[in-house]
Formats: structure tokens, C-alpha cells, sequence
């Protein structure tokens, strides 16, 4: 290769963006009208699928490339102890929470952080974006959604921070041998079956009670390590309270939290070997998303999912349905759902 090519291809590949997808003639940042949003997410649809790649820890590169994507995965799987709200560096707190992004970001058959199949895998994710956000009416970029993340913790997180840059080293060698611009088999959630009723957060209770609270708590509180005030975090994660996902997270969409744990829990599950039915994950999401279960309140909820006709369901807002009567509002969080699968 001459060096006019190598520093061609150097350019291209620091620059990243032939990797991403191709929002043109929208850039990150812009706000887009009801007409562009639906055909750019028509064209995010319909992009060519690759097969699942399962990443592989033996193909990190040596040297300090090597090891800031080692850090990156160490910072997902310690991110309570390393950059947390109770973390013993002082200086680092930049998350919110006690969580580790593999709590959520599961962990694969790879043993790497985000390799789960439908719980939310992080393999393709260099791949999937830039994209169109509803949530903010926004073209946004992989880094500001990973950004959004770490939420508003003591220290303000920055995209130059070490431990960011980190991250997104491990994200970028995760996507490194896919096929760029395609989408993923088995990225996002796992597509359910719709069912005719109303997801039941009294039925949910039950198999709640059942499944569910040996691990995570009567009160969907988890179980903290020994070592939690000094950002050890959690053996098991807490569903509800104040040190999880708020009121307006999209794990508080009811759909979105049933396909996440249809196939991912009780711990165990996978896609392919579910332990729950369609009916079931549904029930026990509407329990734990209910608005009677305790958990910390987002004041810019109602600025949320600006546009209407871009609203999933699922996600509900009750601001949203002022003035209508109390079964509309009943009726967009727990169905019946027009599709279980849409995007959020
Ligand atoms: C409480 C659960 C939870 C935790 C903890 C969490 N995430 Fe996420 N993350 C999500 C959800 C839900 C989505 C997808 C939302 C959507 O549909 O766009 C997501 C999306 C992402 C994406 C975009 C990928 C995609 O498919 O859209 C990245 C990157 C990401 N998270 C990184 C992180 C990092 C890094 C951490 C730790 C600092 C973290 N997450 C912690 C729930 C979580
Ligand atoms: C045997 C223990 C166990 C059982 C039973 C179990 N979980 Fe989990 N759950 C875990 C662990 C451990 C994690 C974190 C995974 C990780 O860090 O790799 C987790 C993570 C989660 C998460 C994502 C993290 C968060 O805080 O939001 C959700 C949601 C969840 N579980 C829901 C459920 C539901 C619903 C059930 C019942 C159907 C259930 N779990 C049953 C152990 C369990």
C-alpha cells in the first residue's frame, strides 16, 4: 500500500463514519418533522441484516490499543466501583446510579460484556448509528447515546474522559469485523408474540413473587454486595426504587421491558430457550413498571417523545393525556398493544 492510501484509509477510519449509518441528508443534532423521521427510520428498517457475530476476547489486540479496549470492558462490568455515584474515587463519579452497564448489557456466551443475544448486545451498536431518537426528536450519535447512560451523576461525564474514550474503544473493536452500515441479527430485543388483553400487573404480582424476587427482592430492590458503600453495587440489580431506571428510562416502556426479560430472565434465559410465555413477561413488566411501585421520578418526563405520531406504546406519559379519561392513559401503557415490537 502507498502512503497516499494507508493515510487515506487512516483518515476514513479515524473519522468512523464509514461504519456508521448513512443519515444524509440529516446530520446529529437535527430535529426532524413527522415525514423525514418516518422515512429515515424506513430506511434504518430496511438496511441489509448480517448474521450474529459472536465477539472474541482472544482477538483484542496487544499494546495500548489492546488495553484501553480491555479498560473499556473492565469500566462495564466494574462501572458502580470505577466511575459510579458511590465509587471511592470521588473524582470519577460520573454515573447516577450503582448499576454496572452489564447488569443491563448482558453478559454472552463470549463472556464479554453486551454479547447477549436480545438483552441488549452492544456488538453491532458502531453499525446502528447515528439514528433518529423519538424520544428527543433528534438525529443522535452512538456517543451521545452512550453519554446519556451515565445520566446526571456528581461529575459530569465527557466524551474526552479516559474512561468514556474507553468505552467506546471496546464498542468500536466490538463492531470492528462486521459488516459495516448492516444491521444485526439478534441486536436490540427480541421480537414477542402480541396478545389480545391488557398486559395485568396483578397477575404480574404473582409470577413476580414466583420468578423473580428470590434474586431481586420483595420489593424489586436487589440485593447489594457487602462492599456497596464503596461501589461494590449489586449481586442483584434492583428493578424498582431510586438507584435504577426512572420513570422515564425506556426500560419504563412496559413492551420494552417484556421482550428484554423474555429473553434474558429468570437468569438462565435465553432467546432461544425462554422461560417465560409472551403473556407472562408482559404481566410481570406491567408489575414492576406500574406506577405504584416506588421509583425515581424524571421531571423533563413530559418534554419527552416531543412528536405524537412518533410515540410508541407502551411509553406513557400522563401529561400526554390530559383532559382524556383515565382509560386512554390505562390503555397506552399496558395495550392492548397495536405492535409489542415498535421501537423506542
Ligand atoms: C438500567 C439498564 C441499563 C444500564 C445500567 C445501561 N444501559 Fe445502555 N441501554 C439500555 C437500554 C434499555 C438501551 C436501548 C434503548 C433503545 O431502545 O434505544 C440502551 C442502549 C445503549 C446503547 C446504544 C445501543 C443500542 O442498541 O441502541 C449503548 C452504547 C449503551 N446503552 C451503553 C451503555 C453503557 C456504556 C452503560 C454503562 C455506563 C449502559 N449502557 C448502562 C439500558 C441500560
Ligand atoms: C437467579 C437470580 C435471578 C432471577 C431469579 C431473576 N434475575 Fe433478573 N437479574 C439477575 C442478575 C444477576 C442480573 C444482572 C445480570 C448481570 O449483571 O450480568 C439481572 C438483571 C435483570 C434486569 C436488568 C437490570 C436491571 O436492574 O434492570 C432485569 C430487568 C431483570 N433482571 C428482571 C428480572 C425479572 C423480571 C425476573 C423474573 C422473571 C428476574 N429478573 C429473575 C438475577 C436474577
Amino acid at each position: 500500500m502507498n502512503m497516499q492510501r494507508l493515510l487515506f484509509c487512516l483518515a476514513l477510519s479515524a473519522l468512523g463514519s464509514a461504519q456508521a449509518f448513512d443519515t444524509a441528508p440529516h446530520r446529529v443534532g437535527d430535529i426532524l418533522d413527522t415525514a423525514a423521521a418516518q422515512a429515515l427510520q424506513a430506511r434504518y428498517e430496511a438496511r441489509p441484516k448480517q448474521p450474529w457475530r459472536e465477539p472474541d476476547e482472544a482477538r483484542i489486540p496487544s499494546g495500548v490499543e489492546g488495553e484501553q479496549i480491555r479498560d473499556g470492558i473492565d469500566l462495564m462490568r466494574n462501572t458502580s466501583r470505577r466511575v459510579g455515584k458511590l465509587a471511592p474515587d470521588a473524582t470519577k463519579r460520573m454515573g447516577w446510579n450503582s448499576l454496572n452497564c452489564v447488569n443491563c448489557h448482558q453478559t454472552g456466551p463470549s463472556g464479554l460484556p453486551g454479547s447477549k443475544r436480545f438483552a441488549l448486545p452492544l456488538v453491532n451498536a458502531v453499525n446502528d448509528y447515528p439514528k433518529f431518537d423519538a424520544k428527543s426528536g433528534k438525529v443522535i450519535s452512538l456517543e451521545q447515546r452512550a453519554l446519556g447512560m451515565f445520566g446526571a451523576g456528581a461529575v459530569p461525564i465527557k466524551v474526552d474522559t479516559p474512561e468514556f474514550q474507553a468505552i467506546m474503544a471496546y464498542l468500536r473493536w466490538l463492531g470492528r469485523e462486521t459488516k459495516q452500515g448492516a444491521a444485526m441479527d439478534g441486536t436490540g430485543l427480541m421480537p414477542i408474540e402480541p396478545i389480545a388483553r391488557a398486559a395485568d400487573p396483578k397477575r404480574g404480582k404473582v409470577l413476580f413473587q414466583a420468578k423473580c424476587q428470590a434474586c431481586h427482592g420483595a420489593d424489586a430492590s436487589g440485593q447489594r454486595k457487602p462492599d456497596f458503600d464503596v461501589g461494590g453495587g449489586y449481586l442483584f440489580p434492583p428493578l424498582a426504587g431510586d438507584d435504577t431506571y426512572d420513570n422515564a428510562g425506556h426500560m419504563f416502556a412496559v413492551p420494552l421491558l417484556a421482550r428484554y426479560i423474555a429473553a434474558s430472565m429468570p437468569l438462565g434465559a435465553t432467546y432461544d430457550k425462554p422461560q417465560l410465555t409472551t403473556a407472562e413477561a408482559l404481566d410481570i413488566a406491567a408489575y414492576v413498571n406500574d406506577d405504584s411501585m416506588p421509583r425515581r421520578q424524571n421531571p423533563n418526563r413530559a418534554k419527552l417523545y416531543p412528536d405524537a405520531a412518533l410515540r410508541p406504546q407502551g411509553y406513557a406519559i400522563p401529561e400526554h393525556y390530559a383532559g382524556q379519561p383515565p382509560e386512554a392513559y390505562q390503555r397506552a401503557k399496558f395495550g392492548p398493544f397495536r405492535n409489542v415490537n415498535e421501537h423506542y
